[in-house]
């Protein structure tokens, strides 16, 4: 099974969820590839994978800009036959500061789903103090989330 995790992070909150929820899906024997917005990788990454995993902060009500630009990207490129991400699973993950747990569920869910992908139900998403006052437990749920994303894909 192979598993990617993309996502973008500009503080680090978002990036230490991603390592938690790689860490959570490699527990399933997964082959599991982790690439920041930013990190050259070809698009047929996404082809080749089981599953993706999509995750951002919350910049103005909306995934950062960088996220938003790279979706785009990749629905052009499906919309242009390059890559089939037709029906392909994706998850969806993120952190927020007040009131953007929505944005994760709806904005980023959304712009998946345009691309093709089936996006499972359960989202990992955390707000910006539980990263500080219960960084442990709140990356133990994370790791779970991981685990349960690459196991949902068998
Ligand atoms: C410029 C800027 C805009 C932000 N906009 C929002 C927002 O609209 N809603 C929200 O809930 N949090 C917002 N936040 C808080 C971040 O989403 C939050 O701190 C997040 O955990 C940062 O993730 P990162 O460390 O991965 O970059 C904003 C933060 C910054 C710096």
């Amino acid at each position: 099974m192979k598993v990617l995790i993309i996502y973008d992070s500009k503080t680090g909150n978002t990036e230490k969820m991603a390592t938690a929820i790689v860490e959570g899906a490699k527990e399933t024997g997964a082959e599991v590839t982790m690439k920041k917005i930013g990190d050259p990788f070809p698009l047929s990454l996404l082809e080749e994978s089981d599953g993706v995993a999509f995750g951002s902060p919350t910049r103005y009500a909306d995934v950062t800009n960088e996220m938003k630009d790279f979706l785009a990207h990749v629905a052009d490129y499906a919309k242009m036959g390059k890559i089939k991400l037709k029906g392909k699973t994706a998850g969806v993950f993120g952190s927020y500061g007040y009131d953007g747990a929505w944005v994760m569920e709806d904005r980023l869910k959304g712009y998946i789903e345009a691309i093709g992908y089936k996006v499972v139900p359960k989202v990992c998403v955390k707000v910006d103090t539980e990263l500080k006052t219960r960084l442990k437990e709140t990356l133990a749920e994370c790791r779970t989330w991981g685990k349960e994303f690459a196991k949902s894909l068998k």
